[in-house]
């Protein structure tokens, strides 16, 4: 089967822009820097949930459904561009979250109200999402009884339809480097979930990408993704009928940038943001971006990257959730 295959609705801007970063390049006196600017997805404020919203929401109304739930942290961003997804495809949203760090009425709090979904927290972090899981199957049996049709998405869209539009992701960013004549060594991604990553080293593979694909870990440890990240490229490739799997060992995720846990931004990623807003005018997030940024920085600095290397950034958006964290992002 191939992609044009998967059912597939149309919510994200594409393809978007591969920019050069030469500022931040000259700055760093390393490689030349491409970022990957998905966050002007355009669904919502932006951000990588749109690629995967394309597929699962067309696994959705296929399936009938009339109502999205999903979970994640107070300041989810996935949850937030869910939510926009459900108003522009006519389906009701329910967000079953965890408190996190910021659940004050800013950033993403704030757009949920603005897509009227239905907020519920419960419970205190991740490691209450087994409680959350519970209360949503509940909640989905509710709805069923009222003659609903919900439509469960994991947390961060973790599922083969969502790790689909990461691997198409990788076909575009080969179409643009043809354009510009050029190649790259290397691709840095964010993981949160392993989501995004699992579908970029599918991608790689099914469309024989020549760059090595490197995960920033902004939450879980390096030996807990990597299986995770190879199983569900895995799964996608079998969805898709392609005859492809993967391996922990073959997976490359780094977990030294996470700093003191989740959601709580280190000295080095507010560095980060601050250089490449002022050195591109690109906005990065305090919570995925930032850290995944300063991954890169501190590779360059170790000379993982040289001069000769061609290094490019994903930015997978996050900006709505920044302006929960001003207080961090002004001292
Ligand atoms: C801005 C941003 N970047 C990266 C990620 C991580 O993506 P994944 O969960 O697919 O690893 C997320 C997840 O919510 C996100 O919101």
């Amino acid at each position: 089967m191939s992609f044009a295959a998967m059912p597939r609705v149309a919510l994200a801007n594409l393809p978007t822009p591969l920019q050069e970063a030469s500022n931040l390049s000259a700055v760093l006196g390393g490689p030349r820097i491409l970022i990957k600017r998905d966050d002007l997805t355009g669904l919502g404020l932006g951000g990588n949930k749109a690629r995967k919203l394309e597929f699962i929401l067309a696994d959705a109304k296929q399936k009938g459904a009339d109502v999205v739930i999903t979970t994640g942290g107070s300041q989810s961003n996935h949850a937030a561009q869910t939510a926009a997804a459900a108003m522009k495809l006519g389906m009701e949203c329910y967000l079953v979250l965890y408190r996190g760090v910021h659940p004050e009425n800013q950033g993403n709090m704030l757009l949920y109200r603005l897509y009227n979904a239905k907020v519920e927290i419960v419970g205190e972090k991740s490691a209450d999402l087994p409680k959350i899981m519970e209360r949503i199957d509940r909640l989905a049996a509710e709805l069923r009884s009222q003659g609903r049709t919900p439509y469960v998405i994991p947390i961060g869209g973790m599922m083969p339809q969502g790790t689909l539009g990461y691997a198409l992701a990788v076909s575009e960013i080969l179409d643009q480097l043809k354009q510009q004549q050029g190649s790259a060594s290397y691709l840095i991604d964010c993981c949160g979930t392993g989501g995004t990553m699992a579908g970029i080293v599918l991608g790689a593979k099914y469309f024989k990408a020549d760059f090595k694909v490197i995960g920033i870990s902004v939450s879980a440890k390096a030996e807990v993704l990597k299986p995770r990240i190879a199983d569900m490229a895995s799964q996608t490739a079998q969805l898709l009928q392609a005859e492809l799997s993967f391996k922990p060992e073959e997976i490359t995720v780094y977990d030294d940038y996470i700093g003191e846990s989740y959601g709580i931004p280190t000295k080095e990623c507010i560095e980060a943001i601050k250089l490449v807003a002022q050195t591109e005018g690109i906005i990065l997030d305090p919570v995925y971006t930032g850290k995944t940024m300063a991954g890169l920085i501190n590779l360059v600095r170790q000379g993982r990257f040289t001069s000769k290397d061609t290094v490019i950034f994903m930015h997978t958006g996050g900006a709505a959730g920044l302006f929960a964290y001003h207080k961090e992002l002004s001292a």
